[in-house]
């Protein structure tokens, strides 16, 4: 949610910047800005839209000389919070001298006090923002030391932060702090590089400094220097990103989000190699961190998690109830620490984030934290805040995801999600003959995700059918019930058909009146227990003239012969047919949009990563 870039060094300055913001565009794309120091000056361009906007309206302004000349600026890219997307809103901010530049991520909850104290004082804003009230608070408490500045004023102002700031009068410096919003310190030769998340600095160095909350640092082109907000000096230690460029580059494929329903055999190999234990029919997931005498205490498991995490968290409820006779409830993050959640020793909490840094899911591992709860996560950014402060839990390893719908971190949370239920059942109900015949199933997941990409080109003929419905539900049972949820979901927020899923059972119960002649019902009717209750309930549709495209299990002719259109997935267990289901509903999903004309990779109104609450 809103992309930070900061430079200081020896290159162009302000073509770093705008390159760093087109990795981060998909952090936020409404408007975006830059500020550079120029010859003792700071000089700022902005523009609203997208980092294409803003490149083209920093070369009609600026000279080519200047591009040349600057070797140090912040940008950002946004997702608007207060105030609409105009330029005037966009980030850098100024204070009320100009001397100052600001791009903050995240909110500023006291910010209308803030500025009203400093309105009295002869403060003029120009935005509806909180940040611009920042910049000002930061100006007025600058006595000609920038650091002391930006730490006076970040002890004043209530919220999350993640703020980089450049001053006229001390060049050779970026100060940066974060609470609440990530920021990521690239260590390069005679150059350093900041973000809000590593994508934008692969391209400068694998070498990064995660800051921790309330962490602010000085930044030179040979330096980092990290303190506390009450200037007490701490360490952070120096970590290796382990991806390169390349893992963020569409790579030939039109969109990201294609690329990335293409990658899942690859990532789901990279989730599941190494954690299958043949021999005990088992998995190892040393991050869990757990010894077998608490394993066996486990009395219940809670799955948190916000959009698809939360889905496949909703995957994960079934696998721990049916593989491992444990209770197991997901709860939305977002409502986790405003309820009374009931919490002890004996409870496994797993909060499930693909970026690590949602920040409903935060507060949540927080309330489960303080509450005593065993708390883990699943999650796919390393380093990133939730892993961080769970201490425990699995790395996902599915790669950077850049499209903002997410599609391979839900097949490798889920693959996670049934290696964490087949450990737990292996300590309990689940035998070890049981546990050999799933573990091999799940190895084979990657082969079972690749033949259902390989109808991806029927699966484009099926949508074109598809693409004039303004509506559109999703039915399926069981843990096909997620599955249902998780394709609507996709085909909402990426071509913008107003899609609902529900459980097959559930329609009759209200939505069924909105069913007309030709509208789209998608069903998850594979092979698995339920399936000819389900197919009761397409029955009960296509009696109201939907139009059924079916997802069906491999031969299974009869099943598909009740549907209008169909796309197969492999035989297989019914758990790990939820991800080769999955993915057929990603790719109709798709094929939807590009068909529409939407914006896949930004669909409007979107962000990546949700720091706000
Ligand atoms: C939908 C989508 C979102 C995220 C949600 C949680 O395609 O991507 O619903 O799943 O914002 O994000 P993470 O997993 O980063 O916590």
């Amino acid at each position: 949610m809103c992309g930070i870039v900061g430079y200081i060094g020896k290159a162009d300055a302000a073509s770093v910047l705008i390159n760093g913001l087109r990795r981060l565009e998909y952090r936020g794309y409404d408007s975006a800005g830059l500020a550079v120091l120029d010859d003792g000056q700071i000089v700022v361009a902005k523009a609203p839209g997208k980092v294409a906007k803003l490149n083209d309206r920093a070369h009609a302004d600026w000279t080519p000389e200047r591009f040349r000349r600057v070797t140090t600026g912040i940008a950002h890219t946004r997702w608007a919070t207060h105030g609409p997307p105009t330029e005037v809103n966009a980030h850098p901010h100024l204070d009320q001298a100009g001397d100052i530049a600001l791009v903050h991520n995240g909110i500023i909850e006291n910010y209308r006090a803030v500025r009203a104290r400093l309105e009295s004082k002869g403060h003029h804003f120009y935005s509806e923002t909180d940040t611009e009230v920042l910049a000002h608070l930061i100006g007025d408490c600058n006595k000609g030391d920038l650091f002391q500045a930006v730490c006076d004023a970040l002890h004043q102002v209530e919220g999350t932060f993640g703020i980089a700031v450049l001053s006229a009068h001390e060049p050779d410096k970026i100060i940066t702090a974060r609470r609440g919003s990530p920021i990521v310190i690239g260590i390069g030769e005679g150059e350093t590089i900041i973000a809000s998340d590593a994508s934008a600095i692969l391209a400068h160095t694998q070498r990064v400094i995660y800051l921790d909350d309330n962490d602010i640092a000085v930044i030179k082109a040979d330096s980092v220097d990290i303190r506390d907000l009450n200037n007490i000096p701490v360490t952070r230690e120096i970590a290796e990103l382990g991806f390169d460029a390349a893992a963020a580059e569409k790579g030939g494929f039109d969109h990201f989000m294609l690329k990335e329903i293409h990658e899942q055999p690859d990532s789901l190999g990279n989730a599941i190699r190494g954690r299958i234990d043949h021999n005990l029919g088992s998995s190892v997931l040393a991050g869990m961190g757990t010894s077998p005498r608490e394993l066996a205490e486990i009395s219940r498991v809670v799955l948190l998690g916000c959009g698809t995490s939360l889905h496949a968290g909703l995957v994960g409820e079934y696998a721990f109830e049916d593989l491992a006779d444990i209770h197991a409830e997901v709860q939305q993050a977002a409502e986790f620490r405003y309820r009374n959640p009931i919490l002890g020793n004996r409870d496994l909490v797993v909060a499930i984030s693909q970026s690590g840094e949602t920040a409903d899911t935060l507060a949540a591992v927080r309330e489960a934290n303080q509450k005593g709860a065993f708390v883990m996560s699943l999650c796919n950014v390393v380093g990133s805040t939730i892993a961080r402060e769970t201490g425990r839990g699995v790395y996902l390893h599915a790669g950077p995801e850049i499209s903002v719908a997410s599609t391979k971190a839900f097949t490798c949370q889920v693959a996670v999600l049934l290696m964490m239920a087949l450990k737990l059942g292996r300590g309990r109900r689940y035998s070890r003959e049981d546990g050999i015949k799933l573990a091999r199933e799940i190895e084979s997941i990657p082969e079972l995700v690749a033949k259902v990409i390989l109808q991806n080109d029927r699966i484009a003929k099926i949508a074109a059918d598809y693409t004039q419905n303004e509506h559109a539900f999703f039915i399926g049972r069981g843990p096909m019930y997620p599955v249902a949820l998780e394709g609507a979901l996709k085909l909402k927020e990426i071509s913008y058909v107003h899609a609902e899923g529900y459980h097959a059972a559930e329609l009759k119960h209200g939505p069924i009146a909105l069913l007309e002649q030709g509208t789209p019902v998608i069903a998850i009717a594979c092979d698995v227990p339920g399936k000819d209750k389900t197919l009761g309930n397409i029955e009960e549709c296509r009696a109201r003239g939907a139009r059924i495209l079916g997802i069906v299990t491999e031969g299974d002719h009869e099943t598909a012969e009740c549907m209008d259109d169909f796309i197969t997935i492999p035989r297989c267990h019914p758990l790990v047919a939820t991800i080769p289901a999955v993915v057929a509903l990603q790719l109709f999903a798709y094929h939807v949009a590009r068909l529409r004309g939407c914006e896949i990779d930004q669909p409007r109104n979107l962000a990546k990563s949700v720091t706000v609450e």
